[in-house]
Formats: structure tokens, C-alpha cells, sequence
């Protein structure tokens, strides 16, 4: 997440979710969260556990933010997206419950080596390109891509996380930083983002991917970019057509970016079939393909979580008929459509005539 927040200075718990997670070692810290190795004795398997800073979990904007960074992660089902498994609160405390990447993140990667070989900085930035399509599909925006957002998986595949700060549409909640924080990383941040977070396109991610790509491979902090049309030469010891995708996909006016991150995704596997020795014949096809399969299977997921009934209530509701309502009895034709009042009225009315018409004939005969 992009805010710095003041670290409370409660102990992380041993435990979480009534003793089924066992924290060990910290793995990484964050803005406002920290990230544990934890043991799931449940499933018998070794997770990683995001837990939020004591100070950002007595804030509802960060506690509704962390709930949606899990739903949003949720239900992104993508090869290329760090997978989310489980999410609960304890005793003030929120967590949330990931596969576990041991590799680290490319920020880890970029500390311990030198910039990384092309090949292996073009395969990153296809992967992530290639999350960032799905994301982009489910009307979200990420808007915090960056080397300590991107982990490495065992099968030497990256995968897109830290969703803390996505752009959801109509959720006004998440606009709020709460703190007056930047929502972003300097250098990694699209400009028009850093003058208001709310109005960010989908192309502001791509702002972050190209700012990515040039911290892979110079090891240089991308806030160097800002200045490039007038210091193009930190841009001189790249290999021509890396140098182009970090140019575009980096420009100041969104316009003039890539159009998605499709046609960047394809300018990257390109220059990886230009640059790259490799075996089996060029690779765009068939990475491209691949990007349309995972796609197409995010989108398939999208849909039948947004059509699937929805639970079933805690507490089941009664389902026997209603009991039988009383027939009311037969009443004479007047009787249903008057009053009783009315009716008594009139029978008087009637009776008190007719009294007083006996009585005058009566009287008239004497
Ligand atoms: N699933 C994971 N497996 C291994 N390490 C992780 C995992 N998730 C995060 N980390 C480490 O923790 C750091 C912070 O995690 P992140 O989700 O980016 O938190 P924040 O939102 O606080 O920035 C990452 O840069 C990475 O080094
Ligand atoms: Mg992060």
C-alpha cells in the first residue's frame, strides 16, 4: 500500500483464527500491513498471513479497504494473480490468508542482484501484463503496480498482489485515504494519479508496469522518467526496443500510452522474440494465446460468481404454508356491505314508522 503509518507497538499474536494459523517469520512489511509465514494446522500447509498494523485496523477506511483487497484478490481467479484463501478478525486484529510465494518479490530480487538479465525482466512484465488484462476486465484499476507488488512463484511465473488501493467503480470509501496520504509509490505513481487519485484510468497501470520494467532492468528509481524527453540518456543503455515500451508506456499524457494492456502485452513478447535467444520458434503467438486463455477462464469465474445465488441464511426461515385464515360466515347481501350502526339506524328508522303509521290508522278509525 502506498501511505507510510505509524507501526503500533502491540506484539504480533502467535496465533490467529482461534489457533489455526502459527506466524513464524515476518517475510515482508508494507504501509500500513505486515506479512508473516504462518502454518495452517487445518490443511497441514504453509501460508502467508497479511496482518494489519494495529493503527490502521482501528481506522474503518483501512479496515474496509483490507476487506476489499481480499474480494477483490478473491475473485480474480488467474494464474498470474497471488491467490487469496481465507480472511477473519480476532480480538481487533485483521487478517488475510495467501499462498505462500517464497521466492519473494522483485523489489527482493533487485536488492540481491544486479539489474535483471532482459529476458527475465520481459517474462516478468508479460506476466504482469497479463494480470493486469484480467484486472482491467473486472472494471478494476490496481493502481499500486510496482517491484514490492510482484512476487515470484516456484514455477518461476510472476504473480500481481497488494490489491490495498484498487479502484473499485461507485465505491466512494475507497477514494478516502483517511490520512491524507498519497494513494500510490512515488516514481511508480502515474502523474495524473498524484494530482487526484479518483480519476485514474485503467492506463495508469501501465504508467507502473513500463516504471517497472525500467527499475528491472537499470536498477535506476523510475522517478528519473519525469525528466527522460530532456535526459534521454538514462534510457541509452537499454536495448532499443525495451527502451521504446518504457517511453510509451510511460508518457506523461495518458492518451499517448499504450491503448490497453493487450497491445503493450504484444510489444513486450515482441521484443522478447527480438532480443532473446530461445528455443521452439518466436513466442508472441503463443504467449498471446495463452493471455486470451486465462482471460477468457477470469472472466468465465467473473460471471458465475456475479450469477451464483447467494448464500443461504444464517438462520433458516420458516417454509411451512401460512396457518389457514377463518372463513368468515355467511352474512345476508345488506349485512356485507353495510355497517352494523348504519344497519340498526335504518331497521329503527323502518320499525318506528311503521309504529307511527298503525298508530294514525287506529286513531283515524275511532
Ligand atoms: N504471499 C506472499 N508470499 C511471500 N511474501 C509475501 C507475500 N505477500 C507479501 N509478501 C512480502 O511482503 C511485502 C509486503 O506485502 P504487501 O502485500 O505488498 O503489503 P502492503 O500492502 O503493506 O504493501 C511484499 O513486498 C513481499 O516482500
Ligand atoms: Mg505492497
Amino acid at each position: 500500500m502506498g501511505g507510510k503509518h505509524t507501526k503500533s507497538a502491540r506484539r504480533a499474536p502467535r496465533s490467529l483464527g482461534k489457533g489455526r494459523y502459527t506466524l513464524s517469520e515476518k517475510l515482508g512489511t508494507g504501509g500500513i500491513a505486515t506479512v508473516w509465514r504462518a502454518q495452517d494446522s487445518v490443511l497441514g500447509l504453509e501460508r502467508a498471513l497479511k496482518l494489519l498494523d494495529d493503527e490502521a485496523a482501528r481506522s474503518p477506511v483501512f479496515r474496509s479497504r483490507f476487506l476489499t483487497e481480499a474480494r477483490v484478490m478473491a475473485r480474480l481467479e488467474h494464474p498470474n494473480i497471488l491467490r487469496v484463501h481465507d480472511y477473519g478478525h480476532e480480538n481487533g486484529r485483521f487478517f488475510l490468508v495467501m499462498e505462500l510465494l517464497d521466492e519473494g518479490s522483485v523489489a527482493d530480487l533487485l536488492r540481491a542482484t544486479r539489474p535483471l538479465p532482459i529476458g527475465k525482466a520481459l517474462r516478468i512484465t508479460f506476466d504482469v501484463l497479463k494480470a493486469i488484462t484480467a484486472v482491467h476486465a473486472s472494471g478494476t484499476v490496481h493502481r499500486d503496480v510496482k517491484p514490492g507488488n510482484i512476487l515470484i512463484g516456484g514455477d518461476g511465473g510472476a504473480r500481481l498482489s497488494d490489491f490495498g488501493i484498487v479502484r473499485i467503480p461507485n465505491q466512494k470509501l475507497l477514494h478516502q485515504t483517511g490520512t491524507g496520504d498519497a494513494m500510490g509509490t512515488i516514481g511508480y505513481m502515474a502523474p495524473e494519479q498524484r494530482s487526484d487519485a479518483r480519476l485514474v484510468t485503467p492506463r495508469a497501470d501501465l504508467f507502473g508496469v513500463g516504471a517497472t520494467l525500467f527499475a528491472m532492468v537499470t536498477r535506476r528509481h523510475p522517478s528519473v522518467l519525469e525528466a527522460i524527453d530532456k535526459r534521454p540518456e538514462y534510457l541509452a543503455e537499454i536495448p532499443k526496443p525495451v527502451a521504446r515500451i518504457i517511453r510509451k508506456a510511460t508518457r506523461p499524457n495518458p492518451d499517448e500510452r499504450y491503448r490497453d494492456a493487450k497491445a503493450m502485452a504484444l510489444n513486450v513478447v515482441r521484443a522478447y522474440d527480438e532480443l532473446v535467444e530461445h528455443e521452439g520458434g518466436p513466442c508472441a503467438e503463443r504467449w498471446m494465446e495463452d493471455l486470451d486463455r486465462a482471460l477468457d477462464r477470469t472472466v468465465a469465474h467473473l460471471a458465475a460468481a456475479s450469477t451464483r445465488p447467494p448464500p443461504p441464511p444464517r438462520h433458516r426461515t420458516p417454509t411451512a404454508d401460512p396457518p389457514p385464515q377463518r372463513r368468515p360466515l355467511p352474512v345476508p347481501w345488506v349485512w356485507s356491505r353495510t355497517s352494523t350502526v348504519q344497519m340498526l339506524t335504518i331497521v329503527f328508522g323502518i320499525t318506528s314508522t311503521l309504529i307511527a303509521f298503525v298508530v294514525i290508522i287506529i286513531l283515524f278509525l275511532r
